[in-house]
């Protein structure tokens, strides 16, 4: 492995990451002011586009690509591409289940990808997130069917991705790096890969504990935020503005951390990882009670905000069935167009087994895919609100902020706002209710 040291050194070294997806894609930008950088995909649509000069990815503008490609970036759909790479990342999907069970098919298809190309002196790097273990336990035997060895012919570690899409504040080469190799040396030369491209590298002693620190991490986010979900119900049965509430205490400058209510959680991440380790867990003959709550906690929120719903619509005098109601945002976080696991999702199934009629707006999630079908945003906001009953804010997008209830009121048959994310608040001839912002 003192080669690969040499190779990183020298810039000589070939980088090949599978997936080219929110994480692969940018991770590839990252690595490509330094090294060639092979971005393996599946999808042809996603490699021709990435060809082209067209990112699919709101973080890699169109510029940023152009940059590298031909140059230092080669998308491509032939793996035997990844055989001259030196480090091969993976960077494929960890969905879970219908059942909710760890759904790891997309890292074996990868390591299979990987086990025709494997030779002496390359090294494996898994940055898909998963439970501990799975480095050790699915990774490292599917690799050694090629007869090489782990650790001594081929390098192996975990370094878990931490990207926040949308949050320009915070590009890779910012936010220090977890690395763990299956011993100290393949420790020492991924650490040494990422070190050249980012700021802070932080190693830990095994790849288990690095893939339990991206467990932590969101499982930390997934609780918290059904703490202040489960405050937010009380509050407003209590007449108790949660957001004010959450505000003032943040001001204590220690022990405290601000986590504010809403609709449910999405993205590929915080909404799954508790599965995945709670289905560990279980394994070792654990039932991890605090994990699954908070998960059903935030499950709950959905079906909170469509009770709000029909709450304001009958105090309008109407019944949810046949009632028109614009669901705006479909993004499952602020100023993204990513609408994985979003609670708009669930939000709408249940308004249209309720027999409502729903259309949607979103300026940056051109359509939506539910159990009740597809729906497409309307071109305008004008458009979504026009002739509606209610209006459910889900996301708070910053263009959001600018709207004026009373000018939706203007637009709407009835003038009734369900406010999951604090965008609004009461006003005159309006029916307005806030997750967490009940009335005395
Ligand atoms: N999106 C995030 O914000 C985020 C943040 C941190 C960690 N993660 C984790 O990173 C991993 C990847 O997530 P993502 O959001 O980039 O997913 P994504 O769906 O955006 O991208 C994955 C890409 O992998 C490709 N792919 C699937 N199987 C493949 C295979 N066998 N060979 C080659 N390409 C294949 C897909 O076509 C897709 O383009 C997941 O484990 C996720 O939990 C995601």
């Amino acid at each position: 492995m003192q080669d690969l040291l040499l190779k990183i050194t020298d810039q000589s070294a070939k980088i090949g990451i599978i997936g080219q997806g929110y994480v692969g894609l940018p991770l590839a930008m990252a690595f490509t002011k330094k090294f060639a950088v092979f971005g393996y995909d599946v999808c042809l649509n996603i490699v021709e586009g990435l060809r082209a000069g067209n990112s699919h990815i709101q973080d890699v503008t169109n510029d940023q690509l152009s940059k590298s490609l031909g140059y230092t970036y080669f998308p491509t759909s032939n793996p035997e591409d990844l055989r001259q790479c030196d480090f091969i990342i993976i960077c494929v999907p960890t969905p879970l289940t219908e059942d909710k069970i760890p759904d790891l098919s997309y890292i074996k298809n990868a390591c299979m990808t990987i086990k025709t190309v494997l030779h002496p002196g390359q090294f494996v790097i898994l940055e898909s997130t998963t439970y501990p273990g799975t480095t050790d336990e699915v990774v490292i035997p599917m690799l050694e069917d090629t007869g090489l060895k782990a650790g001594i012919d081929f390098g192996v570690a975990y370094s878990p991705e931490r990207v926040d899409p949308g949050n320009k504040n915070f590009p890779i080469e910012k936010v220090p790096t977890v690395v763990g190799g299956i011993n100290a040396e393949c420790t020492d030369v991924a650490a040494a890969l990422y070190r050249s491209v980012v700021e802070k590298i932080v190693s830990v002693r095994d790849a288990r504990t690095a893939e339990a620190v991206k467990m932590v991490e969101n499982i930390f986010r997934n609780v918290n935020i059904a703490l202040v979900n489960e405050m937010a119900l009380i509050f407003e049965r209590m007449g108790i503005n949660t957001w004010e509430v959450i505000d003032a205490a943040a001001t204590k400058p220690y022990g405290f951390m601000p986590f504010y209510p809403g609709p449910g959680v999405g993205g590929h991440c915080i909404p799954l990882d508790p599965y995945y380790m709670s289905y560990k867990a279980k394994k070792y003959g654990l039932i991890p009670r605090f994990i699954e709550t908070s998960g059903e906690i935030n499950e709950f929120m959905k079906m909170h905000v469509v009770n709000l719903i029909e709450k304001g619509i009958r105090q309008v005098g109407k019944s949810l069935y046949g009632a028109k109601i614009a669901v705006m945002g479909l993004a499952y976080k602020k100023n993204i167009n990513d609408p994985r696991e979003s609670p708009a999702i669930k939000v709408i199934e249940e308004l249209v087994n309720l027999g409502t009629e729903v259309r949607v707006y979103d300026p940056f999630v051109p359509s939506i895919q539910t159990k009740s079908g597809v729906f497409c945003s309307t071109w305008s906001i004008e458009e979504a609100l026009a002739g509606a009953d209610c209006a459910v804010f889900l996301v708070d997008h910053d263009m959001f902020r600018d709207i004026s209830p009373q000018w939706m009121k203007g637009l709407m048959t009835s003038p009734v706002i369900v406010d999951g994310k604090n965008l609004f608040g009461e006003e005159e001839g309006i029916v307005y209710l806030g997750i967490g912002k009940g009335r005395v």
